[in-house]
């Protein structure tokens, strides 16, 4: 047995459900492991039936943030996680895509000398308006390793200056929990019975640009309100709050084509999800799942990080715009080629192996004596960048073999950036290298 302890730092539903795959590895391999609750997500169906759907042990320690500001629940996590850490002696700190946990694990984690694992690293929206994009930067700053779900987020951090020997494109593990539930969750009919149409939207809204924004949130009930088509929304609690606070919770509940649910259970939000006809939100992970669903998307925001799922075909951006959201969605549902061409739409995340992926690189990393954060006895006097023209048949490894001090940080084909790995060739590429100088013989 590898004597390895594997920390988790979790905070809300979709971390528990990306995180479940992993944590189902780490048992099934026989690790040692301690799961890290922030309490971001309190209520029962926010958090505790996900444990129950997904099967998972429940975690160690709960640090019961609740719902407090950004500022006091990050605080908080710090304050509380340097006791659990120093005391847990864990060899890795793993955390998971953007939310306050990852932030606050990440650097708290980083600052005890504990190695950071970011999984579904590297996503960008390029809006720091986002508090996700915020958290998703400082923890990528603060990470050791990089499990960035495909080639575009492997070449955002890139771009930012990441070594490409940290970096490894495993795939998203929303793609592994899919899998490995889906045939559960259509065994148990009890959801289809409380659900009033046969032919439905799906809606899900929580992102704070939307809900703790009057005008915009106004303007999607607006769009919603008047279609032609049924939507069935389970109900974050947060949008409650606010569809309340502005007296516009009457107007969904008064709408005949609108049944509002509570937050659903992974295993009953999956059937549903499975049962619509497209997905209208502003979820992250619900546009991962709809294209590997293949439901077609629109997605309730201005950006999106997940930007491969527009290239792909499967999801569109609408923004909060009534008029764009309605157009969108009866071009999708009045057009069957568009319909179709939509639901085609191939799904960048992987297939559904990136948990094995994951842990067999934190596992051979630990093997090899390399999940530790030790100071450098290697002077390394850095040079600057150069920008290089590559004529020979050769690849990064070789590469950087044969050019002691340089490291590959960005390769251009054609003046289109490529995703960095130790076969790729160079020959007339052109690469931006980090130079450093040669170590004395
Ligand atoms: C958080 C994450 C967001 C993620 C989302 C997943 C951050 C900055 N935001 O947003 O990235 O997409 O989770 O759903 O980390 N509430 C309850 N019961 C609960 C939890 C929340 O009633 O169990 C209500 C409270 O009124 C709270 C509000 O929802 O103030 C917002 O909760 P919070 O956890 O701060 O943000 P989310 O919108 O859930
Ligand atoms: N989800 C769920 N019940 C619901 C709504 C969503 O189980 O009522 C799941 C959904 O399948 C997805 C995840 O929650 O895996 C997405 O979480 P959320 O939209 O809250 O956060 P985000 O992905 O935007 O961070």
């Amino acid at each position: 047995m590898i004597n390895m302890k594997i920390g988790i730092v979790l905070g809300t539903r979709p971390e528990i459900i990306k995180m479940s795959p992993i944590i189902d590895e780490i048992i099934e391999n026989d690790h040692d492991y301690i799961i890290i609750h922030t309490g971001q997500h309190y209520d029962i169906n926010m958090s505790r039936q996900f444990f129950n759907d997904l099967e998972l042990p429940l975690p160690g320690y709960n640090i019961g943030i609740g719902s407090n500001t950004p500022l006091s629940q990050i605080s908080i996590i710090i304050n509380q996680l340097e006791e659990i850490l120093i005391k847990e002696e864990i060899d890795i700190l793993l955390v998971q895509g953007d939310t306050n946990a990852v932030l606050a694990g990440a650097i708290s984690a980083n600052k005890l000398n504990i190695p950071v694992g970011h999984v579904e690293a590297g996503l960008r929206s390029f809006d720091k308006e986002m508090p996700e994009e915020i958290n998703r930067l400082v923890a990528d700053n603060c990470s050791m390793l990089y499990f960035v779900p495909t080639h575009e987020s492997a070449i955002n951090l890139q771009n930012e200056g990441i070594d490409h020997e940290n970096i490894y494109v495993t795939g998203n593990t929303v793609v592994d929990a899919c899998q490995r539930n889906l045939e559960i969750a259509l065994n148990n009919n009890k959801l289809e019975e409380t659900i009033e149409y046969d032919d439905f939207i799906l809606l899900t809204m929580h992102r704070h640009e939307n809900v703790d924004n009057k005008e915009r949130l106004t303007d999607i009930v607006e769009s919603l309100v008047n279609l032609e088509h049924n939507i069935v929304l389970p109900l974050h609690p947060h949008t409650r709050g606010s569809l309340t606070k502005w007296g516009l919770l009457e107007k969904l509940e008064e709408a005949p084509n609108i049944q509002i649910t509570k937050p659903l259970g992974y295993l009953d939000f999956l059937h549903l999800l499975s049962m619509s006809k497209l997905v209208l939100t502003d979820s992250g992970g619900l546009q991962e799942e709809a294209i590997t669903l293949n439901i077609p998307c629109v997605t309730l925001r201005y950006n999106t990080e997940r930007p491969e799922t527009i290239t792909a075909g499967g999801n569109i951006l609408a923004g909060s715009n009534p008029e764009e959201i309605r157009n969108n969605i009866e071009n999708i549902l009045n057009n069957r080629q568009v319909y179709e061409k939509m639901s085609q739409a191939r799904n960048p995340y992987g297939d559904g192996d990136s948990s094995k992926k994951i842990l067999s690189i934190i596992t051979k990393k630990y093997m090899q004596d390399k999940l530790k954060i030790t100071s450098t006895n290697q002077i390394r006097d850095f040079k600057g960048y150069k920008l290089i023209q590559i004529t020979d048949d050769t690849t990064i490894k070789e590469y950087e073999e044969k050019h002691e001090g340089h490291i590959v940080q960005q390769v251009f084909n054609k003046q289109i950036p490529e995703y960095i790995h130790p076969e790729l060739k160079l020959e007339n590429k052109t690469i931006i290298i980090k130079e450093f100088q040669k170590k004395k013989k």
